[in-house]
């Protein structure tokens, strides 16, 4: 049994530093978001800040806005933004892509800067996009093997020697919630001559990350989930400065040029973390993204991430006082290798999740059998997760949702 009633659930939200900040957002009447870990809230300010965007900049400015809004240097005055949410210093970041087109470039950079040795890592249990791009990249280089360790696997020491040139993993399991030491796992895969690549996407904006403290080599990330930069936001790629200017990567296009308006034939890249742009930004998706940073240059990560640990530690005690006997937590109790997520894993997970998405309780579904919640600091509270569980327990108990109608699949789960 839990002793935590409702009542005290209202009044650490009405204790909570970072209250203030839920009046930005756009939380739908009737609903709890828990999935912002998938797809962030609109935040009230974008909606104006898009439309000054559209009527505007490109309305009003026209072509001249690449100039005069600065357009042109949106990739890394966004990116060093950016960069201040995951420890990087200035000029190491650019907004660009997506996150999948990053691990292309981050890898083949690595693999670049480590001639000589044959053999890529990876997590079996990455996010997908990881693996195939990590497959892509090495099957157009050629000739290298894929090392991929898993949690009752080969574990990283296994499979670390003299011909591993990079290791890509995740910091924080898209499914589980577990999260990786940065900083050990980095040293290890460094020490073995390797370079270090992480992909943040369920990291930034969730806790504080030190890319530079921990002295990561490459790391790539979205800004869609936690960083609420809409649908499509941009993603990012982060180089160390160390490496920028002997690092190549082969997607050479005019954005990543050195002098990309003398319209030379040949490709020279820019100087800097410059070269790892393409082409043209999505000028419109960084305008999300430049919207919601004007909140997060506001927010203390510090605070974030106690706030996160106490809605997941307070979701986990509910749940398993609760609903302990229906479903199993599967997400860490230890702080030190938790995300801002917390899985349970169900019979079935999906009818669940669809009966309580009809009840205004909004989470996903992850294959085979878990069911995912996302918290997101800023507009979630703790009245929210009391409300959350309680119609949770309402659906595993009087099974409701095995009627039929929760059974039918959708195409995005
Ligand atoms: C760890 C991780 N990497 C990458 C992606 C998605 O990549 P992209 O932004 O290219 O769709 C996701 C999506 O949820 C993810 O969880």
């Amino acid at each position: 049994m839990t002793e935590v009633t409702r009542e005290d659930c209202v009044a650490r939200d009405a204790s909570d530093p970072l209250a203030s900040f839920r009046s930005e957002f756009v939380l739908p009447e009737g609903v709890i978001y828990l999935d912002g870990n998938s797809l962030g809230v609109l935040p009230a300010r974008t909606a104006a800040h898009l439309e000054h965007v559209v009527t505007q900049e490109w309305g009003q400015g026209l072509i001249r806005s690449w100039n005069d809004a600065g357009w042109f240097d949106k990739p890394r005055t966004l990116g060093d933004r950016v960069g201040g949410l995951i420890g990087a210093g200035p000029g190491q970041v650019v907004v660009c892509d997506s996150t999948s087109v990053n691990v292309f470039k981050a890898l083949s950079a690595a693999l670049g800067l480590r001639p000589g040795r044959d053999v890529v890592v990876g997590d079996r249990d990455n996010f997908p996009t990881d693996l195939y791009m990590m497959q892509g990249a090495t099957g157009t280089l050629g000739g290298y093997e894929h090392r991929l360790i898993w949690a009752d696997g080969p574990e990283l020491a296994d499979v670390l020697d003299e011909r591993v040139a990079a290791v890509v993993l995740t910091h924080v399991d898209y499914r589980t919630g577990r999260m990786y030491d940065m900083a050990a796992v980095t040293a290890q895969v460094q020490a073995a001559g390797a370079l270090m690549i992480w992909d943040l996407a369920h990291s930034v904006g969730a806790l504080p990350v030190d890319l530079d403290g921990c002295g990561v080599d490459l790391a790539i990330g979205c800004t869609y989930k936690y960083v609420n930069g809409g649908p499509g936001a941009p993603a990012f790629i982060y180089v160390a400065s160390r490496h920028q200017d002997s690092a190549s990567q082969p997607l050479s296009g005019w954005h990543g040029h050195a002098e990309p308006f003398a319209f030379t034939p040949d490709y020279a890249p820019a100087p800097g973390i410059t070269r790892f742009l393409v082409g043209t930004p999505h000028l419109l998706s960084y305008a999300g993204l430049e919207s919601s940073l004007e909140i997060w240059d506001r927010v203390d990560l510090a605070s974030l991430r106690a706030k996160s640990l106490a809605l997941t530690d307070l979701f986990i005690e509910l749940v398993e006082a609760r609903v302990g006997e229906h479903v199993e937590v599967v997400t860490p109790r230890d702080h030190a290798v938790r995300g801002s997520q917390v899985s349970l894993r169900h019979e079935d997970g999906y009818a669940p999740m669809q009966a309580l998405i009809e009840r205004g309780v909004i989470g996903d579904f992850r294959a085979p059998d878990l069911m995912r919640f996302g918290f997101t600091p800023l507009y979630v509270g703790y009245a929210d997760v009391w409300d959350a569980v309680d119609v949770l327990t309402d659906i595993l108990t009087t099974e409701v949702w095995r009627e039929p109608r929760y059974a039918t699949r959708h195409a995005v789960t």
